[in-house]
């Protein structure tokens, strides 16, 4: 099957050009201009004219189909994926996870079977670390191996996920010859703990005062830290969903010393603020963790994007509804389970905000959202550009067309949407999944399991190298 994508703007980090962009299968074979005036013929030609197209979105930050905080993240792999690709998303990493005493290879088999069979979009897996041991300090090895090259270990949720600095120092010393990549939930949950006992003893359990205990300095304070253990260690560290500008200076800081530190942001970091968690119960649609900030943790955040101390966008998406699920937390913002959904609106929102808000170019959006998560997370020249040789994951994408968020049209299996009501400029008219057309009209054209599981090369190595 040949298709011709004619007559659009091929968008990529690295400059724009009017071309048009030819599929055979399930790679690009030719991007260039006039192509099929030169000869060029194909199976199905669609017209982009006033488009843009883009490689598919990149979202390295999942929850699908996750226990956490006494339920389990709402979306599946088949629900999630689907709804990443109406936003214009053609691949997720998500987290397996180890369970508590148990192997990494207990969580990645766990992983492959919620996701087998069931993904309408390539995907990939990180491994969430809940136990650092000697046994599985070796298995870490293995896990690289299989193309599984990075572990994300938290400072924050004492007694559930929770490392101490020492398991988290030895984790990173083993990606130095492993070739891993430390990844860090970076806020200082012992000292949070104190804060948000201390708030919810006093009767002060609405939950606003989850974001009010949370401090932005404790989340400046353990990034600091973890990036000094990676100093110590020798080995790069990313830190995911950073959300204030305490944070951020100590990312700038590392990075100014030569430290290979690299960090994402999330949609909720640069358009939701703790004012959306003051509105009685309400709040509790958008408790996650990091919290929402005072609005003037913004332009710092938009800063760090546009000065590359933020290098990506992920989403952290991880849905709970509100109905029976943030309503376990009525009266103890502590029992609130912590998450929010965005996987299919990540594009748009920094599209929106981003580029038509003139903050970034739309080349920073590719570099982003795809560019740079393809080249950080080791699927560099297969996605992440528009290109011949690359996975035809592609995106014509209306820069123009406006729409209205809301949880009555999304496709995220989640009761509400932190953007109900949101109106955005840009959205994506055909996605296509290696060659294949997924979205077109509004509607889902793939099948269950079209989605390959990626392996992927050792992260860690390249980065403290540099590549990124
Ligand atoms: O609130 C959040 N972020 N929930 C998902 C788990 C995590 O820490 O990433
Ligand atoms: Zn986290
Ligand atoms: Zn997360």
């Amino acid at each position: 099957m040949r298709t011709l994508i004619a007559n659009g703007t091929v968008v990529n980090a690295d400059g724009s050009t009017q071309a048009d962009v030819l599929v055979d299968g399930e790679t690009i074979a030719l991007v260039g201009s006039s192509l099929g005036a030169a000869g060029v013929t194909a199976d199905r030609t669609i017209d982009a004219a006033g488009k843009y197209v883009i490689p598919g979105a990149i979202d390295v930050h999942t929850h699908f189909d996750m226990p956490f905080g006494g339920t389990m993240s709402k979306d599946t792999f088949e629900t999630g994926t689907r709804a990443a690709a109406f936003g214009g998303t053609t691949t997720i990493l998500d987290f397996a996870i180890q369970p508590k005493g148990g192997s990494l290879r207990a969580g990645i088999d766990e992983w492959h079977a919620k996701a087998e069979g069931s993904c309408a979009i390539d995907y990939g897996f990180h491994m969430i670390v809940s136990d650092v041991t000697d046994a599985v300090l070796e298995e870490m090895d293995r896990v690289v191996a299989e193309g599984i090259p990075e572990f994300k270990l938290f400072t924050a949720y004492p007694g559930v996920l929770y490392s101490d600095d020492g398991a988290i120092f030895r984790a990173m010393q083993r990606t130095v010859d492993n070739g891993g990549l430390i990844m860090m939930h970076a806020e200082n949950g012992i000292a949070i703990d104190v804060v948000a006992n201390q708030n919810a003893e006093s009767g002060r359990t609405d939950p606003y005062w989850h974001g009010v205990s949370r401090y932005p300095v404790f989340e400046g304070e353990a990034t600091d830290r973890v990036i000094r253990l990676a100093e110590a260690a020798g080995s790069a560290v990313y830190v995911v969903h950073l959300s204030s500008r305490d944070a951020l200076d100590a990312v700038r800081a590392g990075r100014d010393r030569g430290t290979p530190v690299y960090a994402e942001t999330c949609p909720q970091y640069l358009f939701l603020s703790l004012d959306d968690l003051g509105n009685g119960f309400e709040g509790s649609k958008f408790v996650c963790s990091p919290p929402l900030r005072p609005k003037d943790h913004w332009p710092e955040l938009w800063k760090g994007l546009q000065a590359d101390d933020l290098q990506i966008v992920s989403t952290d998406h991880c849905p709970f509804d509100f109905h029976g699920q943030k309503e376990m937390g009525r009266g103890d913002f502590r029992k609130i389970p912590n998450g929010l959904p965005a996987v299919e609106d990540r594009l748009d929102l920094v599209h929106d905000g981003g580029v038509v808000g003139g903050h970034i170019s739309r080349e920073r959006w590719i570099e982003v959202c795809s560019a740079a998560p393809a080249r950080m997370f080791g699927m560099a020249g297969r996605k992440g550009v528009v290109a011949a040789g690359a996975d035809a994951d592609l995106v014509i994408y209306d820069p123009n067309r406006r729409h209205t968020i809301s949880a009555a049209t999304h496709h995220m299996n989640v009761d509400y949407s932190c953007y109900e009501g949101r109106t955005v400029q840009g959205g994506s008219d055909v996605v296509l999944s290696r060659g294949r057309v997924i979205i077109e009209n509004g509607r889902y054209t793939g099948s269950k399991g079209d989605g390959r599981f990626l392996r992927r090369p050792p992260t860690g190595a390249a980065l403290r190298a540099g590549i990124a």
